[in-house]
Formats: structure tokens, C-alpha cells, sequence
């Protein structure tokens, strides 16, 4: 039998998407589960967009410019100028989701064996797309005491040798929930200055900041216009994951035809999809005051009731809609399986995403050293009521793991 490639070998099987078997099997046996593993928002995607599709007038679905309809771009253009990143449509590439992006980014910059560097815990996928990419993470830790906040610059420093080619930050972020100062970022942009590498910034979830706090974009840092890519998507900001559609953004021309040349080896982004996120910048300014307010109320159930918890710890996050706890457990992944598969508070219980898999580990076999251990991610993408029912079956539950 011919044998399968190295890469997909190293592969990993997505951390979230693990326990779903066990979570299946709690359904099948009459338990109800709340959800709180995956980042699929349950608000509605705004009705302007949602219409646009149904009342497009295309009577043949071709191929678009690969960089994306021009009217989009433009479109796209006049959104971010909005929000203080001042590019036009000649710096956009839409893409297949974020993801798409995040590949151009590492195809586009990085070779095989270069090495991007990335504070831990960090999106799981971005290990695969490393994987796919040939390219190798270097992770630095940010920890739960400081919030994960951007760890040290020395730190960064410590890690930088002759292949290292990027930086990457998620802002803010997934799985952390932290969100990224204008000061840390411009101390980053001091590092990406220096060693004169590139700086990937996965902003996709950048509508989704608290407490009045501002988001501040790497495209506004200008000292390193040239080396910065932005990345970005709709499927957070208009809640509409499925119709696969992100941005890869940047003024370094010679990147930008880069990118492009993977762009045309695709072809061309969905069209359905571009004409939805087209009437989605027009989305009401209403719309995300409602939804912030809404998550604001959920990340204060989720935090407040985890510091109530004898034994855990919730730092509060700014941005995104995770947070990340740390429980007294043993061993997370164990946990969050025995939630699904023995246990039920009235018959219902809680499906968590296990820390370990936003981390990367070192070591192999019985030396491998797994971090995150004490440590679960949890999504916010329920309602107030449900998250209160799930956060008492989650307080049971450590009672009873730890008897
Ligand atoms: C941090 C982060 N980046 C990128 C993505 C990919 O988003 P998409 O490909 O749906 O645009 C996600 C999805 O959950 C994410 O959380």
C-alpha cells in the first residue's frame, strides 16, 4: 500500500473537534450538552447581508477576479478606513476564510523549515497550517497570571536565530480572550524593526472588544508598514462562518504579488460569499452595540461564576468570547471527557475544549511535557440562561471529578 505523507502524519486532529464522539454518545443517552467548546456564534448573521444573497440577480455563479470582486475590495476599503486602518482596495486579497489567509501569509514569507514565532497558548489551527505550510512554530508562553498578556520582549529576543522569519499574534485573541495594547504592539513593532521580519496579525475578532477599551490594529503601527500582513474574516464579525470568506491585507507590494500568485492557483474566493460580505459592511452600527452588549453579559456569567469556584481561576478578557480557567484538575483532557461521558447534573452536562491542544508540547512519548494541563477554554457563545445552567454543572462537576 503506498504510504501517506509525513506531514499528514504530524497532522493533528483538531483539539475541539476530539471529544465529539463522547459528546454524541451523552446526546444519544438522553443528556443535554452545552456547548461551550467551539466558536460558532449562535447570533443571527445581519438580514441586509442574508438578503443580498437571496436577491442576487446572477444567473451564472463564475469564477471572480482572484483577488476578489472589485466592489468588494472597495467595499472592504471604506470599512477599515472606518475603523482607522488607512488601506485601499489595491492592498486587499479576499480569501477562503481567514484561513486562506493565514496559508498565503506562511507561503507567501516563510520556507520550509523557517520559523514563525507565536505567544502560547495560541489558535490551534495555526499548528496546522504550519504543518501544511513546512513551516516550524516556535512558541513562547504567555501565562493565566498575567492574563496572557504579551510576554516579555526578551522573551521574543531569546527565541530569534537565523531562521526566524515572523511573528504572529492573534488580537485579540483566540483562545485567551486578551487583547493586545497600542503599548505592547508598538514594543513589538520595536523587535519586528529590528531583526527586520514579518508581523502576522489575525485580527478576526476585532468587533468583539469590552469594557470600553479600543481595539488598535498592527496596520497602524507605521514604523513597519513593509513588514506587516493583516488577517482578517467575516465569519466572527457578521457571524457568518459558513460563507468562508476572510481577507489578507498588506501595503508590502512584493508580498502582495506574492500572495497573489497563490490566489490565482485557487482561482477565485466563493462569489456567493463576497456578495453577502459586500451588504454586511453596511451592517448598522446598532447591530454591534446590541452584540457586544450580549457578550459583555455572558463573559461576566462565565468569569464571575469560575472565581466563585473553590480552586479556579478566570482571568477577565477584554475581546474575543473565550476564556480560558484554570480548574483543580488533574488532567483537562481527562476532565473534559468524564463530563461527557459519566457524568450529568439533572441530565445535562457541559462539553469544554481542553487546553492542551492551543499549546504545543515538547518531547516525545513518556518525556513529552503537555501544558495547559490545569487549564480549559471555554466559548461564550451561549445565552445568559444556558450559561448559568452550564456553569452549575460545571461547579458539580469538579465536586464530584475531585471526590
Ligand atoms: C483566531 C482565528 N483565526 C482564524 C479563524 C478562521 O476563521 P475563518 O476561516 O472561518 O475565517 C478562526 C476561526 O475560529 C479563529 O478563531
Amino acid at each position: 500500500m503506498p504510504k501517506i505523507s509525513k506531514k499528514g502524519m504530524d497532522m493533528h486532529p483538531s483539539p475541539i473537534r476530539k471529544l465529539v464522539p463522547y459528546a454524541d454518545a451523552a446526546v444519544n443517552r438522553g443528556v443535554k450538552v452545552f456547548y461551550l467548546n467551539i466558536g460558532q456564534p449562535d447570533i443571527e448573521t445581519p438580514k441586509g447581508a442574508r438578503d443580498a444573497v437571496k436577491n442576487n440577480g446572477l444567473n451564472v455563479v463564475a469564477y471572480s477576479h482572484s483577488a476578489g470582486i472589485l466592489s468588494y475590495r472597495k467595499k472592504l476599503a471604506e470599512y477599515y478606513n472606518r475603523v482607522g486602518v488607512a488601506i485601499t482596495a489595491d492592498d486587499i486579497i479576499v480569501t477562503t476564510g481567514g484561513s486562506e489567509g493565514i496559508m498565503f501569509a506562511f507561503n507567501s514569507c516563510l520556507d520550509s523549515g523557517d520559523e514563525v514565532i507565536i505567544p502560547e497558548p495560541f489558535y490551534a489551527n495555526y499548528n496546522g497550517f504550519a504543518i501544511a505550510s513546512d513551516v516550524v512554530v516556535k512558541p513562547i508562553v504567555s501565562s493565566i497570571e498575567t492574563g496572557f498578556a504579551l510576554p516579555p520582549i526578551e522573551e521574543f529576543e531569546k527565541v530569534i536565530g537565523p531562521k526566524t522569519k515572523a511573528i504572529m499574534i492573534c488580537n485579540p485573541s483566540n483562545p485567551t480572550g486578551y487583547l493586545y495594547s497600542k503599548e505592547e504592539l508598538t514594543a513589538l513593532s520595536k523587535i519586528v524593526e529590528k531583526y527586520d521580519i514579518f508581523l502576522f496579525a489575525d485580527e478576526v475578532y476585532r468587533e468583539f472588544v469590552y469594557d470600553g477599551e479600543e481595539h488598535f490594529s498592527v496596520m497602524q503601527l507605521k514604523n513597519i508598514e513593509q513588514n506587516t500582513i493583516l488577517l482578517d474574516s467575516v465569519s466572527k464579525r457578521y457571524s457568518a462562518c459558513g460563507v468562508r470568506i476572510g481577507a489578507f491585507i498588506t501595503k508590502n507590494e512584493e508580498v502582495y504579488n506574492t500572495a497573489m500568485k497563490f490566489a490565482q492557483a485557487r482561482l477565485s474566493p466563493p462569489s456567493y460569499g463576497q456578495i453577502l460580505g459586500e451588504a454586511a459592511v453596511d451592517t448598522p452600527q446598532e447591530y454591534f452595540d446590541e452584540v457586544v452588549k450580549d457578550y459583555v453579559a455572558r463573559r461576566n456569567t462565565v468569569v464571575q461564576a469560575i472565581n466563585n469556584m473553590q480552586g479556579c481561576f478566570c482571568p477577565n478578557p477584554k475581546g474575543a468570547f473565550y476564556a480560558m480557567a484554570r480548574l483543580p484538575v488533574d488532567d483537562s483532557d481527562k476532565f473534559c471527557q468524564w463530563l461527557l461521558e459519566e457524568f450529568d447534573y439533572n441530565g445535562k452536562t457541559v462539553m469544554l475544549a481542553p487546553a492542551t491542544g492551543f499549546y504545543s508540547t515538547s518531547g516525545e512519548g513518556k518525556n513529552e511535557v503537555r501544558k495547559g494541563k490545569n487549564e480549559v477554554r471555554i466559548s461564550y457563545c451561549l445565552n445568559v440562561k444556558d450559561l448559568k445552567e452550564a456553569m452549575e454543572c460545571l461547579a458539580e462537576g469538579l465536586k464530584v471529578y475531585n471526590r
